[in-house]
């Protein structure tokens, strides 16, 4: 089974990526991580973010199973992340990669901005998860604070807003929900509840 998980900047999709993979035992990709450990390193090599070559060679090197959220959770990383998230030879790169990962049994979740239109169109259950701007503002917010990192609510609403446009906007596998996916709005809804929406929602799918 492949289970693609989609949406905007702190909607929820890894949390729920996470725990489905734990619930029905499957292998978890968050495909976010592969675009933020290129943008890390040339960050800290002092590299281009908009140097197509650069960016690949940079990817060819990247360990799927070495990315930590935690090393990579900072806000500028995010946002160089979706800089050099248009480039169509890094996407093709690390696509290459995310499909390798999704085909190896028994099956996997993969959560990003293009799982269910362009790494897996073919999975076996595609959600789009939302949340209202407030709601993804506050809770990244929470987020980084608790990780110690200096976050302030206006400025990260105003990132993820700038963020998502960019995501949405750009021409190589903008962000947005397969013609087949299943909405799933949480913005009233705490983790556990999203969760359970989520279960029903496979276990739907997959008896149809
Ligand atoms: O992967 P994505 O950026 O979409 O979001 P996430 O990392 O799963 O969630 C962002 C933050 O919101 C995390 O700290 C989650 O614990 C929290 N969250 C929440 O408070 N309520 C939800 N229904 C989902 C996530
Ligand atoms: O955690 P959050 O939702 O804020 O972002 P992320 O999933 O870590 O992704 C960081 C950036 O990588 C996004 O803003 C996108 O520009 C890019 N990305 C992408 O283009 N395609 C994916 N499948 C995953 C991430």
């Amino acid at each position: 089974m492949i289970i693609a998980i989609d949406g905007p900047a702190a909607s929820g999709k890894g949390t729920l990526a996470r725990r489905l993979a734990d619930h029905y035992g499957l292998r978890h990709l968050d495909t976010g991580l592969t675009y933020r450990a290129v943008a890390a390193a040339l960050l800290a090599r002092g590299l281009p973010l908009g140097d197509e070559a650069v960016a690949v060679a940079t990817a060819r090197n990247l360990d799927l199973s070495r990315l930590d959220r935690d090393v990579l959770s900072a806000h500028e990383i995010g946002e160089a992340a979706s800089r050099i998230a248009v480039l169509p030879g890094l996407r093709e790169e690390l696509v290459r990669a995310q499909r390798r990962f999704a085909q190896e049994p028994p099956g996997a979740v993969l959560d990003g901005r293009d799982i269910g239109t362009v790494v897996c169109p073919d999975a076996d259950v595609k959600l789009y998860v939302v949340a209202s701007a407030a709601e993804r503002a506050r809770r990244r917010t929470q987020e980084l604070v608790s990780k110690g990192q200096d976050a302030e609510y206006a400025r990260v609403l105003a990132d993820l807003e700038r963020r998502d446009q960019r995501d949405a906007g750009r021409a190589v596998a903008p962000l947005k929900p397969a013609d087949d996916a299943d909405l799933l709005d949480t913005s009233e809804m705490d983790i556990e509840t999203a969760f359970k929406a989520a279960v029903d929602i496979v276990d739907s799918v997959h008896a149809r």
